[in-house]
């Protein structure tokens, strides 16, 4: 038993997000939202998934609740569905919708469970795509705000941890360069930096916003944190690992954190014509949100190489493995910029994310370094095969072997002076994996149910009892 524990305040929780778990996709009055579209393409998600049904979570989020409870859970991070509340993204509410997270809300607070909420976890109101192209019009800002100031006001006194915008890096590569989330488009490099100057100004106004509302509340962003290593000394790999940063990382964490992009990434982007457009006035609410914002939410999964790229070379578009095959991932870049190969020192997921627990220290020390903010692990975990036994039970001990190097780590960036507020592994029950299934698992709790559907009964598995463990030593145990 290890001596080290986290500090006493911190909280150990789990997380997920509504579609991915939720179903219910047209009860009580639920709008339709981009992702309940997209899913209906042919060819975009694994064997045709969608989360219509998900993992049944709007009719059993009592048990599920009653389980986090049972474990010790100590705060539970949970999306809102934006269709639930406002059907048509505007207009009148959809008291329905509120009162599910208000149940959700009063069964943690119950239990003594701390909830969070993700106020946008990729699912936009279709009729707002329809209506403006969603997040490529400008409209959009005041609509976020409009939704997101109703449940501040709605929940201000139930709820202190907040989250705007679950990875605003990944839903916006994924929708506007690669075409493999929501709406599908390709290559618009300069319209994927318009939507993200949107969703910056979004984030932004909701953080001022919520200080006049909730002035005691906790609000910050969760980034999908890859923080990445020069493939060797060499100078330009140096180079294109610094590029990388600026453009891939610091480019998102910058203005939440100081309220500008990052100078020479901007310079470059100006170059090719497709850095956004920023007003005075605007330059001014992001760094008066930034001024205002407590944390930066982190979601670490896995680290990234950089290597010098030539003119010719790897494009961001390559292959993504969904499958769960191993190798079938293809290496991406920019060309004339950096790539991203292989780490030749670590272990991989068969879906081919490297294991790379060191990197979560990292990702904390760097974010302590440069933003000096304290930060909210608002994700991390092993997406893995599992196996339901005929004693229904599940043996993962290679997920329990994943969160344990994962939280030593963490201990290990708290003790070196980060100011770790909460982590929250991904996931609490299995669910849906936006593109590769539900054969994709990351759960403490299986869900008896693939891409066919099946009981949707849940099963501890033995990672459940092991962190039960973690919680109650705070972490002692390892
Ligand atoms: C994050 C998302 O990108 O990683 C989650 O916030 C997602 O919604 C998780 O499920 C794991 O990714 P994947 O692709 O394995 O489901």
């Amino acid at each position: 038993m290890s001596k080290k524990t986290m500090p006493k305040n911190f909280l150990w929780g789990s997380a997920s997000a509504a579609y991915q778990i939720e179903g219910a996709y047209q009860e009580d009055g639920k709008g339709l939202s981009n992702w309940d579209e997209f899913v209906k393409i042919p060819g975009k998600t694994f064997k045709e998934s969608t989360g219509e049904v998900a993992v049944d979570h709007y009719h059993r989020y009592l048990e599920d609740i009653a389980l986090m409870a049972e474990m010790g859970l100590q705060t539970y991070r949970f999306s809102i569905a934006w269709t639930r509340i406002f059907p048509k993204g505007k207009g009148e509410v959809n008291e329905a919708g509120v009162k599910f997270y208000e149940a959700i809300i009063d069964t943690c607070v119950q239990y003594g469970i701390e909830p969070m909420i993700t106020l946008y976890h990729w699912d936009i109101p279709q009729a707002l795509v329809e209506e403006y192209g969603g997040w490529e019009n400008a409209q959009v800002v005041d609509d976020f705000v409009h939704y997101a100031t109703y449940l501040i006001e709605r929940f201000k006194e139930k709820v202190t941890y907040w989250i705007t915008l679950n990875e605003q890096n990944i839903f916006t590569t994924f929708g506007w360069l690669t075409a493999m989330h929501p709406p599908g488009k390709f290559d618009e490099e300069a319209l994927f930096y318009k939507v993200n100057h949107h969703a910056f100004l979004a984030h932004a106004k909701t953080v001022c916003a919520f200080k006049e509302i909730h002035p005691n509340g906790k609000i910050g962003a969760s980034f999908a944190y890859s923080p990445s290593y020069a493939l060797t000394s060499k100078p330009e790999d140096a180079m294109a690992k610094m590029d990388f940063d600026n453009l891939k990382n610091f480019w998102w964490m910058d203005v939440y954190a100081y309220g500008r992009y990052p100078k020479t990434a901007y310079t470059y982007l100006e170059s090719k014509g497709v850095a956004p457009k920023v007003t005075q006035e605007e330059a001014i609410l992001l760094k008066k949100a930034a001024s205002l914002v407590d944390f930066m939410g982190v979601n670490y999964y896995q680290t990234t190489v950089c290597e010098y790229n030539p003119l010719d070379g790897a494009t961001p578009y390559a292959q993504m493995n969904t499958s769960g095959k191993k190798g079938t991932n293809e290496v991406t870049g920019v060309p004339g910029v950096y790539k991203n190969p292989a780490n030749p020192y670590l272990e991989t997921t068969d879906w081919d994310w490297s294991i790379d627990p060191m990197g979560l220290s990292y990702a904390c020390k760097e974010i302590t370094s440069r933003y000096a903010l304290p930060i909210v692990i608002s994700e991390n975990g092993l997406g893995a095969f599992d196996t339901l036994t005929s004693e229904n039970e599940i043996h993962d001990p290679y997920r329990i072997a994943y969160l344990e190097a994962h939280i030593n780590a963490l201990i290990d960036a708290s003790q070196a002076g980060c100011e770790i507020w909460a982590y929250c592994t991904w996931s609490f029950t299995d669910l849906l994996s936006w593109l590769n299934g539900y054969q994709k698992r990351y759960g403490f709790v299986y869900v008896d149910r693939d891409e066919a559907g099946g009981t949707m009964n849940r099963y501890k598995k033995d990672s459940y009892y092991w962190y039960q463990d973690v919680i109650k030593s705070n972490g002692g145990s390892l």
